[in-house]
């Protein structure tokens, strides 16, 4: 058995296996371009057989690794072949510099779970992801897009915020976690990207316009913190609003999984729902491997 760097012709003979790994299908023939291009993707082979793949890729302050796409073929799992490419997978973001590792896993993948937990990894927040079309309908708000002058308010109130402590402090980017920093923060004031309830603020909401991966035409909410339901209904009523005027497909709540959010999301015009788990390992300087 030998993991190597991915070659483009291991593409047709990855995806033949890689179909069906949930019951829903898989992404991996969605992102194969993509991560061929960017970061690492590795390829199991044994013989002229391949028989898994993963992708690593650092983020763009390299500080941090990201783990993801982890598939083993069905007749080769339990012989320790996913431990293997994410020790791998961590060498490469070592070398990189970074020195911590992410990864995402649903809820209900206790196989993968228990991977993530016997490489060393531990559970730092607990997601929950939410998706509606079709046409809900208009709602008054008295939330609004935030000011760049409010931005000490704003980072002020996620300091005192217990849902950006269980957030593990993390927004959503393409299915990437990363820290939301006061830079970032900051950032996305200025892109008309951050959303809070009226003064004094008791909610805020981060949102992307853009989608991510070849689905442009999203409206993501990927960062949400409101401890009451009033903020909560005031913060989603804009965002929906947002997403009937800009004539997107679909509206994406990704978010920190919390009770008053859940039975708040679940009774509005929510179509799907999954939860899932932030996995993370930090590295000490004594790992990296010497340059
Ligand atoms: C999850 C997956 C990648 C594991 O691959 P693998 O090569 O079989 O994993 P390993 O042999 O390295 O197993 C490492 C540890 O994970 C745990 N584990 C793996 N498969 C497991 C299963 N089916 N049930 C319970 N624990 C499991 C075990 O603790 C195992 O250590 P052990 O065998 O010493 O007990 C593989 O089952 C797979 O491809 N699943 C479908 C895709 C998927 O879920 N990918 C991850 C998405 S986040």
């Amino acid at each position: 058995m030998r993991i190597r760097q991915a070659k483009s012709s291991d593409r047709e003979e990855i995806l033949r296996f890689c179909a069906r790994t949930f019951n829903w299908g898989d992404y991996i023939d969605r992102m194969w371009d993509y991560w061929y291009r960017s970061g690492l993707l590795l390829v199991v082979e044994d013989g002229d057989k391949k028989i898994g793949v993963s992708h690593v890729v650092t983020c763009p302050d390299n500080k941090s690794m990201w783990l993801e796409g982890v598939r083993v073929h069905p007749d080769y799992r339990r012989s320790r072949i996913a431990t293997d490419l994410i020790a791998r997978m961590i060498q490469y973001g070592l070398e990189k510099g970074a020195l911590q590792a992410s990864a995402i896993v649903d809820v209900t993948n206790v196989a993968s779970q228990r991977m993530m937990e016997r490489s060393g990894f531990e559970i730092v927040s607990r997601w929950a992801y939410y998706s509606a079309g079709g046409k809900p309908q208009q709602k008054k708000s008295a939330a609004r897009l935030a000011t760049v002058d409010e931005l000490d308010a704003i980072w002020h109130y996620l300091q005192n915020s217990e849902i950006y402590r269980l957030s593990a402090k993390m927004y959503v980017k393409s299915w990437h976690w990363y820290a939301l920093t006061k830079k970032v923060l900051n950032d996305f004031i200025k892109e008309k990207c951050v959303i809070v309830t009226s003064c004094p603020i008791d909610g805020i909401v981060l949102i992307n316009r853009r989608g991510y991966w070849d689905r442009t035409n999203i409206m993501q909410i990927v960062y949400l913190d409101s401890e009451s339901a009033c903020g909560l209904e005031q913060l989603v009523s804009f965002v929906t609003n947002l997403y009937l005027d800009g004539g997107f497909e679909e509206l994406q709540i990704v978010c920190h999984a919390c009770k008053l959010l859940a039975s708040f999301l679940q009774k509005s015009m929510i179509k799907d729902a999954e939860q899932f788990l932030l996995y993370n390992k930090v590295f000490t300087a004594s790992v990296m491997p010497s340059r």
